[in-house]
């Protein structure tokens, strides 16, 4: 599920429904767990560090996201966690978290070399001693763009309990230049027109990531290229890295 409806409040309430908790989420929670302080970058609606509060984490977490309208949720949801509104420039972490996260493809919505680079060096400052950074990109050799279409419709429920249609479309030729442009389109019954929430991802290949983490002071300690912990293939689905100070 590709999901961008997060500067608008009415659509970030759909954002649970529509990216329920999955086999990447159980992943991560263990790793939440067993450490004492935890960034979650592009938290959304904070579901992971929800769940790790809910399963008994009494250590430090904070979720950071630029989107007030994801962070609306999740301090609705949870008020026992630090909510930072921004992204990794708002603020200069020291070695403080064992352990960083960026989840559910948030990595994907750094588009520009600079804002990786940015977001990888704050990672890195954020990292104490023998802390880990585990984040996901979906692997372009999969092209999983090709199956956003507008045939694939999710169908949901609004607060007032009636259905609400969701699809996406690619704008232009699919991948170009490393990103993909598409429409998130939402439609409900009585509503005058559809919703549409437009969205820029970027796809990089283990190599060019591998290269962008060097630069920024960061070694990559595993790969996989499934929640399952299997090897990165060329068509396997996407590129987990865990990765430490160099
Ligand atoms: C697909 S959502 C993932 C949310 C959450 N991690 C999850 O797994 O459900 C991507 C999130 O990244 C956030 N985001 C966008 N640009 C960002 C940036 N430059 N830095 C950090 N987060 C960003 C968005 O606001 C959005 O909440």
């Amino acid at each position: 599920m590709v999901d961008h409806s997060f500067a608008d409040l009415s659509l970030a309430a759909f954002y649970d429904s529509l990216n329920p908790w999955g086999p990447g989420d159980d992943f991560y929670l263990g790793l939440v767990i067993g450490a004492r302080s935890v960034l979650d970058i592009g938290c959304g609606t904070g579901q992971l560090l929800r769940r790790a509060r809910a399963q008994g984490h009494r250590g430090r977490l904070m979720g950071l996201d630029p989107a007030a309208a994801m962070l609306v949720q999740a301090r609705r949801e949870c008020g026992d966690v630090e909510w930072v509104l921004g992204d990794t420039r708002v603020r200069r972490w020291d070695r403080e978290f064992d352990l960083v996260v960026m989840t559910g493809h948030a990595f994907q919505e750094l588009v520009r070399d600079e804002e990786i680079l940015v977001c990888l060096r704050a990672v890195r400052a954020a990292l104490g001693d023998g802390g880990r950074f585990v984040f996901e990109t979906r692997n372009p050799g999969a092209r999983a763009w090709e199956r956003w279409t507008p045939e694939r419709v999710y169908e949901i429920t609004g607060a007032d309990g009636t259905p609400v249609r969701v699809w996406h479309e690619v704008r232009g030729d699919g991948l170009a230049q490393g990103l993909v442009r598409f429409t998130e389109n939402f439609e409900g019954d009585g509503w005058t027109a559809p919703r549409v929430s437009h969205g820029v991802l970027r796809f990089l290949d283990a190599e060019t990531l591998e290269g962008f983490l060097t630069e920024a002071g960061l070694a990559v300690v595993e790969q996989y290229g499934d929640w399952g912990r299997g090897p990165l293939t060329p068509a396997g689905p996407e590129i987990i890295t865990v990765a430490r100070r160099a």
